[in-house]
């Protein structure tokens, strides 16, 4: 008998919350190994995530509805140090990686001098990197930066085949004062029931929140700086963790999120805008929202979706994603 196969006898007869125990145990030697913030530039994978976060940050900062003059210099500036370290490191590996941000960067440069603001020294290093990595910078021709769309464009593309609903599907971090109807809301809510979940549980719950209160949560949640107040209506999707067994601790996440990402669609199906929120908090925080919001304590919080009607025009984020070949692998 293997010694794995007599750890693995030993751990079945123990108690079902010792067993919670281990499996916390082992998740904890995972993260410590592989949580982005340790060793974070020593793994070229961390630093790719991490410098994809920043530079999501810049563009998401274009994206708002009133962005401050000369706004962003700081992260910019520490962006193209942190990209330039990465080229050193990394850049013989692969320096295709920074053709996305370097076009943000280009994308920030040419916003701010829309707006009037001279920004010499970001200009300067952003021309150094380019030059370091090799990249031409009018080669830059990536989509990036921000972009107007039109309410009634996005609605009717909603409204088209599944490929038109997706690629017409934006985060939106500003809407009108007017609040969504509970009964459009509900209709949303109707289409995302029928996510799959494991065996048929359907343990996810929604907890919605208008006004004040909308702004409130956000405000705790800390990931809308400076559009707490644009988001009119949040709703928050939970998962019940009542609804798992011994085996499937991590379960509830799985289905909470699935569920959330068909009432994102459902959401903009029915002509509303809506942006996905992080609820991946420490226990401690998302514990105090949930007790300050009235959501029990045996639901976990997965994500919040901030909705509402959409100004007649918008400003995006665009977001480019991945090549699906340096995503997927066939085995
Ligand atoms: C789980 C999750 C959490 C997110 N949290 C935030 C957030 O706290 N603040 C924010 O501005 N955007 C947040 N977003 C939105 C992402 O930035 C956005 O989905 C991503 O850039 C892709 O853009 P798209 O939604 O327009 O396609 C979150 C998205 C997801 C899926």
């Amino acid at each position: 008998m293997t010694w794995s196969r007599i750890y693995k006898g030993i751990k079945a007869r123990l108690p079902l919350s010792m067993q919670f125990l281990i499996e916390m145990l082992n998740y904890w030697k995972r993260l410590r190994r592989y949580n982005a913030c340790i060793n974070t530039d020593r793994d070229q994978q961390k630093m790719q995530y991490t410098l994809l976060r920043e530079n999501h940050i810049i563009e998401k900062g274009m994206s708002m509805r009133n962005t401050r003059r000369g706004f962003g210099q700081a992260k910019v500036t520490a962006l193209i140090e942190r990209l330039r370290k990465y080229n050193r490191l990394y850049g013989g590996k692969d320096n295709t990686f920074l053709v996305y941000p370097l076009s943000t960067i280009k994308e920030y440069i040419a916003y701010q001098h829309r707006d009037g603001v001279e920004i010499p020294e970001i200009e300067r290093a952003f021309r150094v990197l380019c030059e370091e990595a090799g990249i031409e910078e009018a080669s830059l021709k990536m989509p990036a930066g921000i972009e107007m769309l039109r309410a009634d464009y996005l609605q009717e593309q909603a409204k088209g085949d599944y490929h038109s609903l997706l690629y017409s599907r934006h985060s939106i971090r500003y809407f009108k004062e007017e609040l969504p109807s509970k009964e459009i809301l509900e209709k949303a809510l109707t289409l995302a029931s029928r996510t799959p979940s494991a065996c048929n549980r359907q343990a996810w719950h929604t907890h919605i929140y208008f006004g004040e209160d909308s702004h409130e949560l956000l405000r705790m949640q800390d990931g809308c700086k400076g559009f707490c107040d644009d988001i009119h209506c949040s709703i928050v999707v939970t998962a019940d963790m009542k609804g798992f067994l011994g085996h499937e601790p991590f379960q509830c996440f799985v289905d909470g999120g699935l569920y959330a990402q068909n009432l994102i669609n459902a959401l903009h199906y029915e002509g509303l805008g809506a942006i996905p929120l992080s609820c991946g908090f420490m226990s401690d925080k998302l514990l105090a929202m949930q007790k300050h919001f009235g959501i029990p304590e045996n639901e976990v919080m997965v994500v919040i979706i901030g909705t509402g009607v959409m100004q007649d025009e918008m400003k995006i984020a665009l977001s480019t994603r991945r090549p699906v070949a340096t995503t997927n692998i066939y085995h």
